[in-house]
C-alpha cells in the first residue's frame, strides 16, 4: 500500500506524453496539405526501377526505393527522405539519393512547389538524359543541392548560379564506368563565372565528369575564400589553371584529375594552408616540385602521377608527416631519392615509377610500418636493394624493375607480399628460399638479371595463388622433374627461357588457365606432352 503513491506520478506523467503524442499525430499534421500533394505528384512522375541505382550498389551504398512507404493521409514530415522545419512545419529538406527513381524530368515538376527547400539531394537515380530544369534556380534558400550520378544531360542553367546560399554543389555526372564521350552534361563559362561570381558562401563544388572542354579556367580565379573543395576530375578543362587557387585559406581537397590539356604550375611562396588532397594526376601541370610542398602540413594525399614535372624532389617532403599517399610517378624527376622520405612514417603508398632519378635507394630507412605498395622503377637506380625493403611488414606490392640494382636478394621478412617485380637489374647470387613462403603470391617477375644457382621447383609449392612467374634470362638451373609433384591452378604466364631446363615441367599439368608459355632456350629431351598440346595457349614457345 505504501508503494502506491510514489507510483502515481510516474503514470500520470506517462499517461500525459501518451496523450499529447496521439493529440498531435491525429489531430495536426505538421506538412501542409500543398506540400504534401507536390510530393505525392512528385513521386508519381517517376517509375520505380531497381536499375536506376546501379552505381549505389556498386559502390556497396544502401539502396531503396524511399518513396513507396510515403502514403497519403500521413503526415508527410515522417515519411523517409523528408525533413520539415520544426516550428514552421515546412519541407525543407528531400534526400531521395538512391531510391531507384525513373524517367524524364519535366520543368513543370511538382519538386518545384517546395518552395523551402533548403538541402535536396536527387543523387544517384536516372532521369533519362533529361535537362536540368531551370527552375531549379527557384529555391532561393538552398544550401545543399546534390544532383550527382542522376543522368541530366546537357547544358547545366545558368539559373544554378542564382542559389547564393549555397555551401554545397555536387553536379557529378554519370557512373564512372561509362566512357567519357558518353557524357553529356556541359558547363559553360557564363555559368561558371555566375557560380564564381553568386555562390560567396560555396564551400564544395563537385563537377567530377562534366564536360567542360569550353570553360576559360582563368574565370575559377575569384572562386569563394569559404571554398574548402573543388574537385574537376575529367572534365576536360583546358588552358591556364590560375594559381591564387591554391592560396585559397581553406581548401582542403583539390582534384583536378583527367584534364591533359590543363596547364599549371606549383606555387613557389606562401603556400600554407589545410590543404589535404591534392590530386593533379593526368594533367599538363609542369616545372619543380617546390621546396614550399613542405608547408602543406596537413597535406595526407599527393598524387602528381602522369604530369610534366621535372627537377629533383624537394627534400622537404619529409617534412610532411601525414602523408599516407605520395605518387610521383611518369614524370621527368631527376637527381637522387632524398633520404628525408624515411620520416614518412605513415606512407602506404610511395611510386616514384618511371622517372629519371639515379643513385641508390636511401637506406637509412627504420620503418615504414604501414606501406603497402612500393613502386620505384623505372628508373636509373644503382647500388643494393637496402635490408628495410625486406622486412616491411604490410608490403603487398615491392616493384623495382628496370633499375641497375646490382646487389644480391636478401630473405624476405614477412608473407604479405602478393607481387615481386625485380626484372630487368643486375642482380646475383640465388632466389631467396622466404620466396617458398609468400603465400600470397601471384606474380613473381625476376627476369632478366644476373641470377645463379639451383632452383627446386618445389620451392613455388605453396603458392597457389600464383598467376605469372618468370625466371627468364638469368643464370638459373632448375631441378629437373623428380622433385615435382605439385600444381598451380591459377598459373596463366610461365616464362622460364634459358633455365637449363632438361625436361618439360610436368607441374603444368594442373594450371587450366595456362595462356602463356616460354621455355625456350633450353634443352628438353623428350618433346611436348600430349596433355599440353591439348592446352589451348595464346603463346607458346619452346625449345
Ligand atoms: C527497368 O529498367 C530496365 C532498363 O534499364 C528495363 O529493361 C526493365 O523492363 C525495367 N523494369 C520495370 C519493372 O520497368
Ligand atoms: C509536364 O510537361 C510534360 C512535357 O512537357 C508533359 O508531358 C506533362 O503532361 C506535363 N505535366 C503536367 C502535370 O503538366
Ligand atoms: C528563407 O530564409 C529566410 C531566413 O531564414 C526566411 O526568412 C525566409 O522565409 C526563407 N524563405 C523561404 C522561401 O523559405
Ligand atoms: C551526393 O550524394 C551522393 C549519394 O548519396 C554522395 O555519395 C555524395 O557524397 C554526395 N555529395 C556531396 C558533396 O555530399
Ligand atoms: C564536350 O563538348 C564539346 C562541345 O562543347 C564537344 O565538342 C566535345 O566532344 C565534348 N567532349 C566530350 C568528352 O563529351
Ligand atoms: C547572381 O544572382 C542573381 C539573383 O540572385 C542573378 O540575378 C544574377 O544574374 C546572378 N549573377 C550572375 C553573374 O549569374
Ligand atoms: C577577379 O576579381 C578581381 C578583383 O575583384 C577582378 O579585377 C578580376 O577581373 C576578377 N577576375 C575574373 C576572371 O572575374
Ligand atoms: C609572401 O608573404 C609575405 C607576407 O605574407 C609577403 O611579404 C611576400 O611578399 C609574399 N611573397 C610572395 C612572393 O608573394
Ligand atoms: C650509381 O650512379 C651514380 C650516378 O649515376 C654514380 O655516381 C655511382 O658511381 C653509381 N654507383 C655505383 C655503385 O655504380
Ligand atoms: C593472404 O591474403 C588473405 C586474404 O586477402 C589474408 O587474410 C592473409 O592474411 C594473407 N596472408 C598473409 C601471410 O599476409
Ligand atoms: C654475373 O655474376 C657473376 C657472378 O655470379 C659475375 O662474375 C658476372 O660478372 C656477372 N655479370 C654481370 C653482367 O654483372
Ligand atoms: C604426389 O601427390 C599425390 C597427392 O598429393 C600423391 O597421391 C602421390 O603419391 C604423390 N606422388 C609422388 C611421386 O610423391
Amino acid at each position: 500500500m505504501g508503494f502506491v503513491p510514489r507510483f502515481y506520478p510516474c503514470l500520470w506523467l506517462l499517461f500525459f506524453l501518451n496523450s499529447h503524442a496521439s493529440l498531435l499525430s491525429s489531430t495536426t499534421h505538421l506538412c501542409s496539405d500543398e506540400e504534401a500533394a507536390a510530393l505525392m505528384q512528385f513521386k508519381n512522375s517517376f517509375s520505380i526501377n531497381r536499375t536506376a541505382a546501379r552505381i549505389c550498389e556498386f559502390h556497396s551504398v544502401k539502396s531503396y526505393p524511399k518513396t513507396n512507404s510515403w502514403k497519403e493521409g500521413t503526415d508527410c514530415c515522417s515519411w523517409d527522405g523528408i525533413t520539415c522545419d520544426k516550428i514552421t512545419g515546412h519541407v525543407t529538406g528531400l534526400d531521395l539519393s538512391c531510391s531507384w527513381l525513373r524517367g524524364p524530368f519535366f520543368s513543370n515538376s511538382s519538386l518545384f512547389l517546395l518552395s523551402h527547400l533548403q538541402r535536396l539531394n536527387l543523387a544517384a537515380n536516372f532521369f533519362q538524359r533529361s535537362r536540368i530544369p531551370s527552375e531549379f534556380g527557384r529555391f532561393a534558400n538552398l544550401s545543399h543541392l546534390n544532383l550527382s550520378r542522376s543522368w541530366f544531360s546537357g547544358s547545366v542553367p545558368n539559373e544554378i548560379s542564382h542559389l547564393t546560399e549555397l555551401v554545397s554543389l555536387d553536379l557529378s555526372s554519370d557512373d564512372p564506368s561509362i566512357p567519357f564521350p558518353l557524357r553529356t552534361l556541359e558547363l559553360d563559362d557564363p555559368t561558371v563565372e555566375g557560380i564564381v561570381h553568386n555562390l560567396t558562401k560555396v564551400r564544395e563544388l563537385i563537377l567530377y565528369g562534366i564536360n567542360m572542354s569550353s570553360v576559360n579556367p582563368s574565370c575559377l580565379m575569384n572562386l569563394s575564400s569559404s571554398l574548402t573543395s573543388l574537385n574537376l576530375f575529367g572534365c576536360s578543362i583546358r588552358g591556364n589553371f590560375p594559381n591564387n587557387i591554391f592560396s585559397l585559406p581553406n581548401l582542403k581537397s583539390l582534384n583536378l584529375k583527367r584534364n591533359p590539356d590543363l596547364v599549371g604550375y606549383l606555387p613557389k611562396f606562401n603556400w600554407s594552408g589545410p590543404l589535404e588532397n591534392l590530386i593533379l594526376p593526368i594533367t599538363s601541370f609542369s616545372g619543380q616540385l617546390p621546396d614550399s610542398i613542405g608547408d602543406l602540413l596537413s597535406l595526407r594525399h599527393l598524387d602528381l602521377a602522369f604530369c610534366k614535372f621535372s627537377g629533383s624532389i624537394p627534400s622537404s617532403l619529409g617534412k610532411l608527416s601525414l602523408l599516407t599517399y605520395l605518387d610521383l610517378s611518369y614524370n621527368s624527376f631527376s637527381g637522387q631519392i632524398p633520404s628525408s622520405l624515411a620520416s614518412l612514417t605513415r606512407l602506404e603508398v610511395l611510386d616514384a615509377s618511371e622517372n629519371q632519378l639515379v643513385g641508390s635507394i636511401p637506406s637509412q630507412v627504420t620503418a615504414f610500418p604501414s606501406l603497402i605498395d612500393l613502386d620505384l622503377s623505372a628508373n636509373l637506380l644503382n647500388g643494393t636493394i637496402p635490408s628495410w625493403v625486406y622486412s616491411l611488414p604490410s608490403l603487398q606490392y615491392l616493384n623495382l624493375r628496370y633499375n641497375q640494382l646490382m646487389s644480391h636478394i636478401n630473405e624476405f621478412q614477412h608473407n604479405s607480399l602478393r607481387e615481386i617485380s625485380l626484372e630487368n637489374n643486375k642482380l646475383q647470387g640465388p632466389i631467396p628460399s622466404s620466396i617458398s613462403e609468400l603465400v600470397n603470391l601471384t606474380r613473381l617477375d625476376m627476369s632478366s638479371n644476373n641470377l645463379s644457382g639451383l632452383v627446386q621447383l618445389d620451392m613455388f609449392l605453396k603458392l597457389q595463388n600464383l598467376r605469372f612467374l618468370s625466371l627468364s634470362d638469368n643464370s638459373l638451373s632448375l631441378s629437373s622433374n623428380i622433385w615435382v609433384n605439385f600444381t598451380l591452378p591459377n598459373l596463366k604466364e610461365l616464362y622460364f627461357s634459358s633455365c637449363n631446363i632438361s625436361e618439360f615441367p610436368i607441374f603444368l599439368q594442373g594450371s587450366n588457365n595456362l595462356s602463356r608459355l616460354d621455355l625456350s632456350n633450353n634443352r628438353i629431351r623428350g618433346g611436348i606432352p600430349k596433355w599440353m598440346l591439348a592446352t589451348p595457349l595464346e603463346n607458346f614457345s619452346i625449345s
